[in-house]
């Protein structure tokens, strides 16, 4: 019987289109369609995410996703059904960036007591932040979060990280940008 093909969702959090954290998300993109993945990328700062209000619906209904009509609808499905999950953004004062942050309280309706359900059987996460040094930048509080999030999960992610304040800069990363590629081959790796 044919295998079928694994199904990568990819979350870029940036407002910068082909900034830091872009580039090193389609360089994991690249790695994953070269293992034979099929992806689907979104762009979280052009959609539309409402901040959770602690209504309880999601929770007390078990409907799966949040009560508010806002793009979260189209993503459910698909975290869902992903294989793989890529989230890339940068480190705004020292954490995750609001777009990515309104993204992740919303993954709240995906909980129950056994934790948080997703599809994915990895992830890889790609963090850009200005400060020559990861401790200082405030990385660690960002991939802390995400870190706590994906054990939460029970996924396994791997962190992809670099120092690059102008945008494109990660370019001259030539370590980061092997990292992520070979990230996204092992993001679909049997
Ligand atoms: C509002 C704002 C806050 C930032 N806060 C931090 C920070 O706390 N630590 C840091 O090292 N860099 C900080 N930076 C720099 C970015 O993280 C850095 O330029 C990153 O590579 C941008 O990624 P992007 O090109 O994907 O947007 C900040 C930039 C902006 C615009």
């Amino acid at each position: 019987m044919a295998k079928r093909q694994p199904f990568v969702l990819a979350l870029s959090s940036s407002p910068r289109k082909k900034g830091n954290s872009d580039i090193l998300c389609d360089r994991v993109i690249a790695g994953a369609k070269a293992a034979g993945a099929k992806v689907e990328k979104y762009y979280l700062n052009d959609m539309t995410i409402k901040p959770c209000v602690a209504c309880g619906a999601c929770q007390e209904k078990r409907i799966g996703r949040c009560v508010f009509d806002d793009d979260m609808r189209k993503l459910y499905p698909l975290l869902k059904k992903c294989d793989g999950l890529i989230l890339a953004g940068p480190v705004y004062f020292f954490t995750v960036s609001a777009q990515l942050k309104l993204f992740l309280d919303k993954l709240y309706p995906l909980t129950s007591e056994n934790g948080l359900k997703l599809g994915a059987k990895r992830a890889v996460t790609c963090l850009t932040y200005g400060a020559p040094d990861a401790l200082l930048s405030g990385c660690d509080n960002a991939a802390r979060t995400l870190n706590d999030i994906f054990t939460f999960a029970n996924v396994p992610v791997r962190f992809i990280h670099a120092s690059a304040w102008q945008k494109g800069e990660v370019r001259q990363r030539s370590g980061a940008l092997k990292r992520a590629r070979e990230a996204g081959q092992e993001l679909v790796a049997g």
